[in-house]
């Protein structure tokens, strides 16, 4: 039986194919227990001429019932600002840290209450987030939120600390560009909605001006 520090997609990644062949080899991960009680993966979307490539924690209820990442709520916030920023979201790939929704549930028929992924489901799934970027290649990456924020830059990444900067990293031995910003699921939690709002936008300029 694996441990479970020998939870990881590796073995489900296959080595080409482009995001067609990714894609359809995620369906069958088995890489952690979250596809247990999943509906079903749900991988990266867009082009893989996208010039940037945006990165949430996980699907949500209604990404896990339709396979699409953001099209939910927060997908809708998201959106908006994308359009606002003035960042076109055709040209954008989106994508999660993780690909299966977690949740917990109090009864079979009760509403599934999202339940964040640990660091360990995160690294487990990251040779999908690895895969996605080396086909993709984008100009720029969108952080949206700590669990993101982790999955690439380690466990000490603070998005209050660095959201609205462009920050030049090596993640998997590749020099790249990011800009951290908030998960838009928090601008739908905030006290002051409008404030959030505007702070998600703000930090999403920074990346488009940083793609001109
Ligand atoms: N939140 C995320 O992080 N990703 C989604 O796809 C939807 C909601
Ligand atoms: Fe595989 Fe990621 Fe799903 Fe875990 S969450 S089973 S690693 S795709």
């Amino acid at each position: 039986m694996a441990t479970e520090d020998a939870y990881t997609a590796e073995p489900f990644v296959p080595a080409r194919g482009g995001l067609p062949a990714l894609r359809k080899a995620a369906a069958a991960c088995r890489g952690c227990p979250l596809h247990r009680d999943a509906t079903q993966t749900v991988f990266g979307a867009g082009s893989a001429d996208a010039r940037v490539m945006l990165v949430g924690e996980q699907p949500g209820d209604q990404e896990d019932r339709q396979g699409k990442p953001f099209v939910g709520p927060a997908g809708r916030v998201l959106e908006r600002a994308l359009s606002e920023a003035g960042l076109d979201p055709a040209d954008a790939y989106v994508t999660n840290a993780v690909k299966h929704f977690k949740f917990t549930q109090s009864e079979p028929r009760k509403r599934r209450i999202h339940k964040a992924p640990t660091l360990r489901e995160a690294a487990a799934c990251g040779p999908w987030l690895a895969a996605e970027l080396a086909v993709v290649e984008p100009e720029l990456i969108v952080v949206l939120g700590a669990t993101a924020g982790k999955a690439l830059l380690g466990s000490s990444f603070r998005v209050t600390q660095v959201r609205g900067t462009v920050l030049e990293e090596e993640i998997h031995g590749h020099p790249e560009r990011l800009v951290p910003t908030v998960h838009p699921s928090s601008v739908l939690r905030a006290d002051d909605r409008e404030a959030a709002y505007r702070g998600l936008l703000a930090d999403l300029k920074i990346a488009a001006q940083a793609l001109e």
